[in-house]
């Protein structure tokens, strides 16, 4: 990988984007390299949650790679979307939880990746933007479908249609972020929430994002009807009967085996 950092350690990957030169931009080299190792880590089942974060103190990600893009043509463009939807999806889908760290800009591709995760936590630096507009182009990596969504359809085009940029308590104020804390706090903050994940039973987290992921999308009733079919496939593992097992027994420790 020329362009990522992993590591993994107690059941957390650490994956940074790394082109500090370019502010950690995306380029498609770099899209398929997230894709590649997204799709060897929704395998590992040693890994239960998946931070993202950029290198360096000033940049989370600065949005796709404008020097790539300036001389593609319409077909290449949609060739980047689509490599962005394929690996971004994956961070929306897997089984495990995916957590952005935004340390810096989180502009245009990057606002949009750290979209795509399950929980976004920024420090007090991040700034917040969808610029592409200004460059005569439209969000392509989930930004109309994503921010409408997480924030609402009104706040979505002003931010698409101004290009402002906002703060991380401001981000924090609309609901893009779920809680802003201080850049040297940032990782240490999202390992500690990793471990609160990791004390619950995996496939219960795996199910119930599947659930919220599909039923969102769905009107109530057929996203109720899921919830019911998931509820009860949970009945199936291990981990149901050692959950409530330990809770009747007083147990605080439970061995959750993920089956
Ligand atoms: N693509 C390519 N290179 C980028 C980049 C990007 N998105 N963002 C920053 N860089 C490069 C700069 O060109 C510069 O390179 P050089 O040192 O070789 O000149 C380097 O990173 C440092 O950037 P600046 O000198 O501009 O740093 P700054 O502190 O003055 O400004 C910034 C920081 C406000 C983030 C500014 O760099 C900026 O506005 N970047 C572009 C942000 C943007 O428009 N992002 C959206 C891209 S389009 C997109 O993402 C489409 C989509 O939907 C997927």
């Amino acid at each position: 990988m020329n362009n990522l950092l992993l590591e993994v350690e107690n059941g957390v990957a650490l994956l940074t984007i790394n082109r500090p030169k370019s502010l950690n931009a995306l380029n498609s080299e770099t899209l398929a390299e997230i894709n590649s190792c997204l799709m060897d880590l929704e395998k590992n089942e040693d890994v239960k949650v998946v931070i993202l974060t950029g290198s360096g103190e000033k940049s989370f990600v600065a949005g796709a790679d404008i020097s790539e893009m300036v001389n593609a043509t319409a077909a290449e463009g949609r060739v980047m979307g689509l490599l962005a939807r394929e690996a971004f999806s994956r961070f929306e889908n897997m089984p495990q939880v995916t957590i952005a760290a935004v340390n810096g800009f989180a502009l245009g591709g990057g606002c949009e990746i750290a979209m795509s995760c399950d929980i976004r936590v920024a420090s007090e630096n991040a700034k917040f933007a969808q610029p592409e507009c200004g460059l005569g182009i439209l969000p392509g990596f989930g930004g109309t479908q994503r921010l409408a969504r997480l924030v609402n359809k009104g706040r979505a085009k002003e931010m698409i249609f101004t290009c402002d940029m906002i703060s991380a308590d401001e981000a924090c104020r609309i609901g893009l972020v779920n809680h802003v804390v201080p850049q040297a706090e940032l990782i240490d903050y999202c390992k500690a929430m990793a471990g609160r994940i990791m004390k619950n039973a995996p496939l219960g987290i795996a199910l119930a994002k599947q659930a919220i992921n599909t039923g969102y999308d769905a009107d109530l009733d057929t996203g109720l009807k899921l919830e019911a079919n998931l509820f009860g496939l949970s009945f199936a593992t291990a981990d149901k009967k050692e959950g409530m097992t330990a809770f009747l027994e007083k147990r605080k420790e439970k061995n959750f085996i993920g089956k």
